[in-house]
């Protein structure tokens, strides 16, 4: 008999496959549809102090194995965001699953602002964003990502640290030399999770006639996802896992089958969350089959739990 259960943080999950980040946690009845799906667990588009409208179009690009994106974190707003928690809560009855709330800030105060905001609010789980641009005139790189910067990393976590005792997910950006000790800054900082990784620095230019040279986004640069972005993450996952070995891992980057999910756990995560698929052919459809791929694979392989497959990568290589 197979057991799809896994915990993270002292969360339990009934399976290891969350919702990413994105549009579709945007409002509490986005929250409530995602939750019937299934998932083990899910987590809010990120939210800022002030409610932001992002971006123009085109934010969105798909092409092939990858999906990219600039849409300049549209969001609610932590205000409204609130009220979408609570229905959240309200609606989603026996289907309530694990919810997170991801968080962004363009200072380490409005970071402390929303957590303090949002504490005393029922979910799981904040995740911090740590993969937005931070700008820093007294420093040479004048625009890099939060998440690319140790010591930013350990200032905003234990700022944040202060404000909750919720478990923090800390999520970071593949976009770095050497992302074990990024999350090793967070973890000792306060992180109770790492989440590896959002998407990946990117862009691309059409040249169809009529468009030829055009950047395919507005932003002209965004995120890489998809099927693409999952060697660069498995391996940021296993790089972590060798640093930290206690600390839990959510695997994110292409995750679009029960195969590709079961990297994440050889890797070293317990859980992962997934994004692209849903955005792809099929929706929320391609839920159910990454599920029912996950225990086909645990059948054929003898596996009974989720926990006998995380870490596997690291003892067969010893
Ligand atoms: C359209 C879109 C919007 C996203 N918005 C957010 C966001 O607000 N916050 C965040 O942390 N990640 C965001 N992400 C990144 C995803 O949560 C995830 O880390 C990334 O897409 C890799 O997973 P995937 O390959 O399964 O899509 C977004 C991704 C996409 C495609």
């Amino acid at each position: 008999m197979v057991s799809l259960e896994t915990e993270i943080a002292g969360i339990v999950l009934k399976n290891p496959l969350g919702l990413g980040s994105c549009r579709l946690g945007y409002t509490g009845a986005q929250l409530v549809l995602a939750a019937r799906q299934g998932f083990g667990f899910i987590t809010t588009k990120s939210i800022s102090v002030e409610p932001r409208n992002g971006y123009i179009p085109p934010c969105i690009y798909r092409k092939g194995s990858y999906i990219l994106n600039a849409e300049g974190l549209p969001n609610l707003g932590m205000k409204q965001t609130r009220n979408e928690i609570d229905f959240y809560n309200k609606k989603a009855g026996n289907d309530r699953v694990p919810l997170g709330v991801s968080v962004f800030g363009s200072s380490v105060e409005e970071f402390q602002t929303i957590t303090e905001y949002l504490d005393s609010e029922e979910f799981e789980f904040f995740e911090l964003n740590l993969s937005c641009p931070h700008s820093d005139p007294t420093k040479k790189e004048a625009c890099y990502l939060v998440g690319q910067d140790p010591e930013l990393t350990a200032e905003v976590v234990k700022a944040v640290r202060k404000r909750t005792s919720k478990p923090i997910f800390v999520k970071l950006t593949p976009s770095v030399l050497n992302i074990s000790y990024i999350a090793q800054s967070a973890v000792e900082a306060g992180a109770d999770v790492i989440s590896a990784t959002n998407t990946m620095p990117a862009m691309d230019i059409h040249t169809e006639n009529g468009l030829e040279g055009k950047p395919v986004l507005s932003n002209i640069t965004g995120g890489m996802s998809g099927q693409s972005l999952l060697p660069i993450s498995l391996k940021c996952v296993y790089n972590i896992r060798e640093k930290l070995t206690r600390t839990p891992l959510v695997g994110i980057g292409g995750v679009c089958s029960g195969e590709s999910l079961v990297k994440y756990l050889f890797a070293g995560a317990s859980a992962v969350q997934a994004v692209s698929v849903f955005y792809n052919d099929g929706g929320y459809s391609n839920f159910q089959r990454i599920i029912d791929e996950l225990k086909l694979y645990m059948m054929k392989n003898d596996y009974e739990t989720i926990g006998e497959m995380v870490g596997l990568t690291h003892k067969k290589i010893r």
